[in-house]
């Protein structure tokens, strides 16, 4: 009987495991602190030399990114890494692409730091912005004024703000059969047979845990831009949501569709090569989950 119950337990574990969430209409909370966030966020003076804002790698009418393969930061330097949308990043369980920041304060520290996005110091940045207009507005909001913590606390809460719901597909989930196509059906019920949903579910329809790329079958060096360092690394498997406006794809940026995307991952990842029409189908599933910003809501 007890063995019963496990089994019960361990199958509604599974499939709550698997099963993907619709984005929420808004997240509380405080309406001050997301004006300063927003501020803070399309703010150049962020940067050391006053020519990078968050807003210049996470472009909010074009997907929360930038474009781009890798980002270009202060002084034209050039990372490694595709910047990944700020969109619903509030709901990804770690933030960067190997999850290094437990929460979405502690990642706003890093750009600003980063020698190659912001360069910046916050000793040097509150000098700075304590002779601005920010003083006041810092002052009106936090006892203690302009701080390191206050600064990443009002961006987080502003990014709170930058969610997407009411995507065809969450209305379609919410109840509304025909809010997908049935092309679309029949590519979302293709990524559940082939194994997709198991590692891009759950509100985000990934950023809920890690994997290498690789999994079944290992791309060779240079391949993809893959380097040793990759092959080792674990990355936050990637949200879904408005991924049809996030190219070019990969942690670094190396394939520019996202018929390619699909067709490389289903290789890799399940050991599986999908035909030209299930992918042409899971593209199209993929396309409905393009969500609505704030602005496309009112
Ligand atoms: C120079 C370009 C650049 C700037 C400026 C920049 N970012 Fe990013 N952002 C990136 C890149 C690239 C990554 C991925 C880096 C990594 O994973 O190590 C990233 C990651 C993120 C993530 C994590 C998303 C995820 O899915 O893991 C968030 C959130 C974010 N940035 C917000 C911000 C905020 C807030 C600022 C301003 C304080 C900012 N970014 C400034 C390029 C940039
Ligand atoms: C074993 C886990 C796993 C499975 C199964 C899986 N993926 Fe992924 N997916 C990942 C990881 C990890 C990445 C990021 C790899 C990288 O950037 O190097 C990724 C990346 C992607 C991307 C690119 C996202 C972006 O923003 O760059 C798409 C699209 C995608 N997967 C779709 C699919 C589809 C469709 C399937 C089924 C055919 C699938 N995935 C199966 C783990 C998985």
């Amino acid at each position: 009987m007890p063995n019963f119950f496990i089994l019960i337990i361990f199958i509604c574990f599974n499939m709550h495991a698997n099963i993907i969430s619709p984005i929420p209409q808004s997240m509380p909370t405080d309406e001050k602190k997301v004006a300063l966030g927003k501020l803070l966020f399309n703010d150049t003076r962020l940067s050391v030399d006053n020519t990078i804002s968050c807003a210049s790698c996470h472009l909010l009418n074009e997907g929360g990114d930038d474009n781009k393969s890798v980002s270009t930061g202060v002084n034209g330097l050039k990372g490694e890494l595709n910047s990944p949308t700020v969109f619903n990043s509030v709901f990804n369980f770690k933030q960067f692409w190997d999850g290094r920041a437990d929460n979405l304060k502690e990642q706003a520290l890093g750009p600003i730091l980063n020698p190659i996005e912001m360069g910046n110091n916050f000793d040097t940045l509150i000098v700075k912005l304590e002779k601005t207009e920010y003083l006041n507005i810092f002052n009106n909001i936090y006892l203690d004024g302009i701080t390191q913590d206050n600064i990443v606390d009002a961006i987080s809460e502003y990014e709170k703000t930058l969610i997407t719901p009411n995507s065809d597909f969450d209305m379609y989930l919410k109840g509304d059969t025909n809010a997908i196509t049935q092309v679309q059906k029949e590519g979302y019920a293709i990524f559940k047979e082939k194994g997709c949903i198991s590692c891009h579910h759950g509100i985000n329809i990934g950023a809920n845990l890690y994997s290498k790329l690789g999994v079944i079958i290992d791309p060779s060096i240079s391949h993809l831009g893959m380097t040793n360092k990759d092959k080792e690394e674990k990355f936050k498997v990637p949200s879904l949501r408005n991924v049809a406006k996030t190219a070019p794809y990969l942690h670094n940026g190396s394939i520019k569709t996202l018929n390619e995307t699909v067709k490389t991952i289903s290789l890799y990842q399940l050991g599986r090569e999908l035909k030209d029409d299930e992918i042409y189908k899971i593209v199209k599933f993929l396309e409905s989950l393009n969500g609505k910003i704030k602005e496309e809501r009112k």
